[in-house]
């Protein structure tokens, strides 16, 4: 199997060029389901997950273009549902976002058929929020044999008031997609406000869509009858350039994180600050730079503008090498979202997980060992964990990072980092915490 083998200990430095959002692509792909008309979308991330969903817009009957790497055009005018394979849901149930499949079919077809979502498997990820908006939209909605089939009444939406009970970005994003072609106004209280949230609505009002609020907790979307098509470039990933940063916080060096928007880094870059490194922003990069020890600190995971729970892992990485006492709390995800530590204890850090929040005490230098990718972010924490260690580290599973990381091993290496993808055999002993899943 395919796994990343880091000689760690090398300072980084260098640019590194950050690839579009993840986060908002796997949004926007199922949201040009509905443009009638050529849809052309720029700095599109090179990841696996972008790659199934673009597969899965082909075989209901797509025109996908590639232009360049990071570059498509979408032609939705024929798509069809009820066309994809049965291997091609297999596919498609891996990622989580396949959830937008639901409000971009209602919203286009006025009926939804599509998979119960996979995704990172850091515990129980309900999507009650999302069924519950959508029936208010005046969806029926039924569950049966692993998927989701949805109606509209009368064959459209029709807008109307959704309060979430729980603030989820993707309630927010399903219940915006469905909501753009409902009949009349819809109103969303109480939603998510991350980049991505205000990503997609640009999208959509570039297509012809009328999607107000987005970036505050309430979003109001007149429906329009239909999308036209359009030129759309995304955001840079949020969370791409945070986990950069990161690793040169652990491994040390000055490294310029660029193509990034500065103010959706500023919850990490004043984190990192107080953990002793020096971040310098421009307009479009930020400068980051670590020399001396790191300071220990403590974190909560918030709903944005709050630290980012897809950056815990991560960041804990770090904090195992800032000599002290740290404390990492996750606020989003209920189930802590730490099935991870074990990896990162078999490198010698000494973590104590108890309920929301893992209690460390830093130490000078993690040890290389034999790890795995328990899910996206925590595979990208072993990453950062490799490279501030000294000696070997080998990681496993690598197949969970690269859904989210466009060329981790090219961009590190180019940054100085001695770090190979190589194909032999698992040797890393299973933690049964550590499951990878979807
Ligand atoms: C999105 O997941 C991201 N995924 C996740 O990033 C990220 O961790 C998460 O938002 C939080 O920021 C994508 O955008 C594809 P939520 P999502 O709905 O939408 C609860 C990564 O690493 N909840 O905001 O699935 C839920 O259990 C991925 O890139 C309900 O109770 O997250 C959680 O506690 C992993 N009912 C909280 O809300 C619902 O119907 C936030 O979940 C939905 C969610």
């Amino acid at each position: 199997m395919e796994k990343y083998v880091i000689q760690g200990g090398k300072p980084l430095r260098g640019t590194v060029e950050i690839s579009g959002a993840k986060n908002a692509a796997v949004a926007i792909i199922p949201a040009a389901i509905m443009v009638r008309g050529v849809c052309r979308l720029e700095n599109l991330p090179q990841i696996s997950d972008t790659d199934t969903l673009l597969h899965t817009l082909t075989y209901m009957g797509a025109k996908v273009n590639m232009i360049n790497p990071s570059t498509v055009e979408l032609d939705c005018t024929h798509v069809q549902m009820d066309v994809l394979p049965e291997d091609m849901w297999v596919r498609t149930r891996k990622i989580r976002a396949s959830y937008y499949l639901i409000g971009a079919m209602l919203g286009r077809f006025g009926r939804a058929r599509t998979t119960m979502p996979g995704g990172c498997n850091f515990g129980v990820r309900p999507i009650d929020q999302h069924l519950k908006g959508l029936s208010a939209l005046g969806a029926d909605i039924s569950l049966s044999g692993g998927f989701i089939n949805a109606t509209a009444k009368n064959g459209r939406l029709t807008g109307t008031t959704v309060y979430l009970d729980k603030v989820s970005v993707g309630a927010t994003i399903n219940i915006m997609i469905a909501a753009a072609t409902a009949e009349g106004r819809t109103v969303i209280e109480n939603v998510a406000r991350e980049p991505h949230i205000v990503d997609l609505a640009n999208f959509l009002n570039s297509m012809g869509a009328d999607v107000r609020g987005a970036g505050t907790d309430v979003i109001k979307i007149r429906g329009v009858k239909q999308l036209h098509g359009g030129t759309y470039a995304l955001i840079p990933d949020q969370i791409e350039a945070g986990t950069y940063m990161a690793a040169v916080a652990a491994a040390g060096g000055a490294v310029r994180v660029a193509n990034v928007i500065p103010k959706h880094l500023e919850c990490i870059s004043s984190k990192l600050r107080e953990m002793n490194v020096e971040v310098e922003e421009g307009d479009d990069y930020v400068l980051v730079r670590r020399d001396g020890p790191l300071h220990p600190t403590n974190l909560k995971t918030k709903p944005y503008p709050g630290f980012p729970t897809d950056m815990q892992p991560q960041m804990t990485a770090v904090l195992c090498c800032a000599p002290g006492v740290s404390v990492v709390t996750e606020g989003v995800w209920n189930n802590g979202r730490f099935k991870y530590v074990g990896e990162l204890k078999k490198m010698g850090a000494r973590i104590e997980v108890e309920d929301q929040s893992a209690f460390l005490q830093g130490v000078d230098r993690l040890t290389g060992a034999v790890v795995r990718a328990c899910d996206l972010r925590a595979g990208a924490a072993m990453v950062i964990a490799g490279l501030a260690a000294r000696g070997e580290t080998k990681i496993e599973d690598i197949v969970y990072i690269e859904r989210g990381y466009q060329d981790i091993v090219g961009k590190f290496r180019a940054l100085g980092a001695d770090m190979r993808c190589v194909d032999e055999p698992d040797e890393a002993q299973a933690d049964p915490a550590c499951v990878s899943a979807g």
